[in-house]
């Protein structure tokens, strides 16, 4: 019998220190630790990222470990974010992952962010079949893609603007809400009435989305009230407030899915990133797929924001098919998925 394959994944890329086990490609343990100080600077700030990461990446590996019950000589390859994201932060979780595997003499791939988002549908019970669309939505991406294969992406669509999640947090900022404003938003909005206000929904020819204009038209919403009245509105109707804006970012997401389905007819759909963990999307996503005959694949909450487990997944894939990174592999900002 051929010994396992042990992958321990890291994930750097912003403000989340991860890692993650994977056993013959299922999941022994994913670790996250969030960093809570940006809260109080209403975003994150770079530099305290990546001192963040440095300080925790090598606690949060050894439970990893602890937690799959497996030692660092039973590891057979390894997996790292090396972007897109913050630069500092990326370095963090390259460099260690270089050193570890010079170390332990055993391969590492280098995994691209969004293609970690992409899969995380391979730990879902069962995987979507390929191909399906997939719209990825985080703090940081808003696409609309068509996915072939594992490593097989066409981009059908993508913000030209800013990210759902950004318009979430941005808006959340303007309600006076805590960084990251997106669960909040979406807990305030369940008791919310979504016909309180009707904020314009910006539609683009194709599958191309835009969020700036939804963020400036609840500033202007709120600005035209005096003082007084702003605040008793944020006091009195805030999940009011919540449940109009969260329903025309939902409007806006998925009128491009009903379009790309229609029009590429593939009816497997998958729903990752950050905002995948959104309540309302999720029951607007699974109406559509029904509508339709076809099936929505989310992943589980878990797995939904930034964790380690899907580079572990993405990495497994790579290093089973031979694929390895040089040690002149370099944390890439910019990093396009193709
Ligand atoms: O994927 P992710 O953890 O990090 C990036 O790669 O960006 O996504 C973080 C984003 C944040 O903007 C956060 O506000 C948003 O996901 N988010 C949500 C919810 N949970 C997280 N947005 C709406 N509803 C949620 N329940
Ligand atoms: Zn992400």
């Amino acid at each position: 019998m051929s010994s396992p394959s042990v992958i321990l994944g890291i994930e750097t890329s912003c403000d989340d220190t991860a890692a993650a086990v994977i056993v013959d490609g299922k999941l022994a343990s994913s670790v996250v630790s969030s960093q809570q100080i940006h809260a109080i600077y209403g975003g994150v700030v770079p530099e305290v990222a990546s001192r963040a990461h440095e300080k925790w990446l090598v606690t949060v590996v050894e439970k990893a470990l602890a937690d799959a019950g497996v030692s660092k000589s039973d590891l057979t390859g390894l997996a790292v974010t090396h972007g897109p994201g913050l630069i500092g932060s990326l370095m963090v979780g390259v460099s260690f992952t270089k050193a570890l595997s010079v170390g332990l003499g055993i391969p590492f791939v280098g995994v691209n962010h969004l293609e970690g988002h992409l899969a995380s549908l391979m730990l879902t019970d069962p995987a979507p079949p390929f191909p399906h669309l997939c719209l990825v939505v985080s703090g940081g991406h808003t696409q609309l893609m068509q996915i072939d294969g594992f490593a097989s992406y066409r981009i059908l669509g993508a913000t030209r603007d800013d990210a759902a999640g950004e318009a979430f947090d941005k808006v959340g900022k303007i309600l006076g809400l805590e960084y990251p404003a997106g669960p909040k938003i979406d807990q305030l909005a369940a008791g919310g009435n979504t016909a309180y206000h009707a904020f314009p929904r910006t539609r683009l020819k194709g599958y191309d989305y835009s969020f700036s204009g939804i963020k400036t038209s609840v500033l202007y919403y709120l600005n035209a009230f005096p003082e007084k009245e702003r605040d008793q509105i944020l006091t009195d109707s805030m999940a009011d407030v919540c449940a109009s804006f969260q329903e025309a970012v939902v409007d806006m997401l998925v009128a491009p899915v009903k379009a790309a389905i229609r029009e590429t007819g593939v009816k497997q759909i998958g729903l990752v990133g950050g905002v995948s963990a959104n309540s309302r999307l999720r029951a607007r996503m699974k109406q559509l797929t029904d509508s339709v005959g076809g099936a929505l694949f989310v992943p589980e909450m878990t797995l939904c924001m930034d964790n380690a487990a899907m580079i572990a997944a993405a990495g497994h894939v790579r290093l089973t098919q031979n694929e390895s990174s040089p040690l002149t592999l370099t944390a890439d900002p910019a990093l396009k998925l193709i």
